[in-house]
């Protein structure tokens, strides 16, 4: 990890981006993805990439990675960097792009001009259209690195003149260990519990992960709120800090519809409902509970999803309301019920 000389005293830099790697070795999992990168950065024969992904799984940070790598020293120079805050339209793609390709610029021998487009999902059609053929034009001195979340919104033809490279989201193994470089390097104290819930929040985005571990860790410290005894980040915090539905509430209530016991359940659900939570935020984390509930057994547990799924669904069709979250937890109890 190439951390940049530590900020000064009383101003915090975000972690995200003092610990972005800055070559494709410290760039943590989709091992296969990134040694095709790997690869690449190697012989120097760059073809133009498509990097699709969720986000905050080391899109851009790859291809910056990449650029470094292939260009060293002619990195400023050599690359002109296009992201969803620039003006993107189709004159942008015929002036700015066209010139930055016919412009002469001392790269090490055999490489190209690198433009990279970020978040390039969010570029009209017309100005991909008009890409097309510019990617062609100037493929003798230039590559394209486009970065998107999802593939199908790039036209076809954009698709197909480029390799398209995968990333999924990372596990917890991969940001976990991330994360305990990060707190070695910031002297962070912890709990387990508190990375757990870090981990659990974060659900595969290294990004949202360093952010909640940089918010918890500040607030732990000199947080007026936080007891005398927590300078350590602990689960209380963490959750305090993401400001979702608290994992343990909703296993209560998991638990009290596999005994099948209705007015417990309601209980539960009324706690989370009257801190605030809307039925989308409670949906969510109901799903990710009884993901990894180890103690209903596995038929219960499929019951259960399904339920949950198509709970998920009518409330994400609008309909945000209570009364959907009681349906369910009743249709779970009479499903535990029914198992007895
Ligand atoms: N695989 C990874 N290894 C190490 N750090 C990572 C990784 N992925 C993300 N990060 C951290 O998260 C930050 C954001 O990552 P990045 O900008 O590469 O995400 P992205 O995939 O481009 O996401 P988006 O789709 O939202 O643009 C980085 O600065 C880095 O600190
Ligand atoms: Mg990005």
């Amino acid at each position: 990890m190439d951390a940049k000389p530590a900020a000064k005293k009383g101003y915090q830099v975000p972690w995200i981006e003092k610990f972005r790697p800055q070559l494709l070795k410290d760039v943590v999992g989709n091992e296969e993805t990134l040694i095709r990168l790997q690869a690449i950065a190697e012989d120097g024969n760059l073809p133009n990439l498509i990097l699709c992904g969720p986000p905050g799984t080391g899109k851009t940070t790859s291809v910056h990675a990449l650029a470094r790598q292939l260009l060293g020293s002619a990195y400023k120079e050599g690359v002109l960097e296009l992201n969803a805050s620039d003006a993107r339209g189709i004159d942008v793609v015929r002036n700015r792009i066209k010139s930055f390709a016919m412009n002469k610029v001392t790269l090490p021998p055999g490489r190209h001009k690198i433009i990279i487009l970020d978040e390039a999902d969010s570029m009209t059609t017309s100005a991909q259209q008009a890409l097309r053929r510019t990617m062609e034009i100037y493929s003798n001195s230039t590559r394209f690195c486009l970065a998107c979340n999802i593939s199908t919104k790039l036209i076809e033809a954009i698709q197909s003149r480029a390799a398209i490279l995968r990333y999924s989201k990372l596990s917890h193994e991969q940001i976990l260990a991330n994360l305990l470089k990060v707190c070695e390097a910031e002297e962070v104290a912890y709990t387990d519990d508190g990375l757990e819930a870090i981990l659990f929040t974060a659900e595969g985005d290294m990004r949202h992960a360093l952010n909640n571990l940089q918010a918890a860790h500040s607030l732990a410290k000199g947080g007026g709120t936080a007891s005398a005894s927590t300078s350590l980040v602990n689960q209380k915090l963490v959750f305090q800090v993401c400001d979702q539905p608290h994992p343990t509430v909703v296993r209560e209530m998991i638990d009290a519809c596999q005994k099948s016991d209705l007015p417990l359940a309601i209980e539960s659900l009324n706690k989370l409902y009257g801190s605030g939570y809307s039925a989308s935020d409670i949906i969510g984390t109901i799903f990710k509970v009884t993901k990894v509930h180890d103690s209903l057994p596995e038929g219960e547990k499929l019951g259960y999803l399904r339920e949950i799924g198509f709970t998920h669904m009518r409330i994400s069709n609008g309909v945000n309301t209570l009364l959907q979250l009681l349906g369910l937890i009743s249709r779970l109890c009479q499903m535990s019920e029914s198992k007895q």
